[in-house]
C-alpha cells in the first residue's frame, strides 16, 4: 500500500496559522468571490484514513470541540497526556519510524494537520508528500509562522488551485522528486 502524507493547514495571507491568543475568529469570513465555488469538503474528509497532530494542536482541538470525528488520530508528544478518545494514540520518538513503521503500513491517506512545530519537523525530514494550504482572506500581522523553520529548499508541483466563494483559496502541491 502506497501511503501519502499531506500537510494541511489554514494560513492567513501573510503566512500565520494562529494568533498569539489562540483565538480563531480570524478564520471567519464575510468576503464574497463571485466566481468562487462552494464546497463543504465532506468528500475529502471522508477519504482521510488518519490524522497526525502535535500535542499543542491536540490540546487546542479538545478545547474547541473535537473536529476529527472517529478517524484514527496520532498525537506526537513526549509528555504523558490524558487519552480522551478511543481513536487517539500517542507517539514519542523518531518521526521517520512513526511514518515508516506505524503509519504507512496501516493507512493510505494520512493528514498532518499541524501545528507549525510538527509540520516543520516533518518538512525538515522530507516526510511531507503533499501540501494543501487554505489561504484565508485576512492578514494578521503577527502570530505563529507557518513555515518559520522548515529546513532546505524543495520544489513543489502545483496539483490544483481552488478559489472559494468565501474568499479562501486552496493551493495543493506535491513534492517534486529531487533533481526534477
Ligand atoms: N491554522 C491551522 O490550520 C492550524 C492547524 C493546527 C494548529 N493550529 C494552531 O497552532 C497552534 C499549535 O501549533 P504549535 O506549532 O505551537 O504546536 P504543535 O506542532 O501543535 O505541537 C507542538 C508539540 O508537539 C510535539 N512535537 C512537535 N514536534 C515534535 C518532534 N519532532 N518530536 C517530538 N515531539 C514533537 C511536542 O509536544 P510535547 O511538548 O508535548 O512533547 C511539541 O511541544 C495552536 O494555536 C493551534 O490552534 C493551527
Amino acid at each position: 500500500m502506497r501511503s501519502t502524507i499531506t500537510l494541511h493547514l489554514v494560513a492567513s495571507l501573510d503566512g500565520f496559522i494562529a494568533k498569539k491568543d489562540n483565538s480563531i475568529s480570524w478564520m471567519d469570513t464575510s468576503d464574497v468571490y463571485e466566481r468562487g465555488v462552494t464546497d463543504d469538503g465532506a468528500e475529502v474528509l471522508q477519504s482521510i484514513d488518519c490524522y497526525v497532530l502535535g500535542s499543542r494542536t491536540y490540546e487546542h482541538a479538545l478545547e474547541l470541540g473535537w473536529p476529527y470525528g472517529d478517524t484514527p488520530t496520532v498525537v506526537v508528544t513526549k509528555r504523558k497526556l490524558p487519552c480522551t478518545r478511543k481513536t487517539v494514540e500517542f507517539y514519542s520518538g523518531d518521526l521517520r519510524k512513526l511514518v515508516g513503521e506505524i503509519l504507512a503500513p496501516r493507512y493510505r491517506n494520512i493528514w498532518l494537520v499541524g501545528g507549525a512545530m510538527l509540520g516543520q519537523s516533518f518538512l525538515k525530514l522530507g516526510l511531507v508528500d503533499e501540501i494543501r494550504l487554505m489561504i484565508a482572506p485576512v492578514t494578521l500581522g503577527d502570530g505563529l509562522h507557518l513555515f518559520g523553520d522548515s529546513g532546505t529548499e524543495q520544489k513543489w508541483h502545483l496539483k490544483n488551485v481552488v478559489g472559494y466563494r468565501n474568499g479562501y483559496v486552496e493551493l495543493w502541491y506535491a513534492r517534486q522528486a529531487s533533481g526534477s
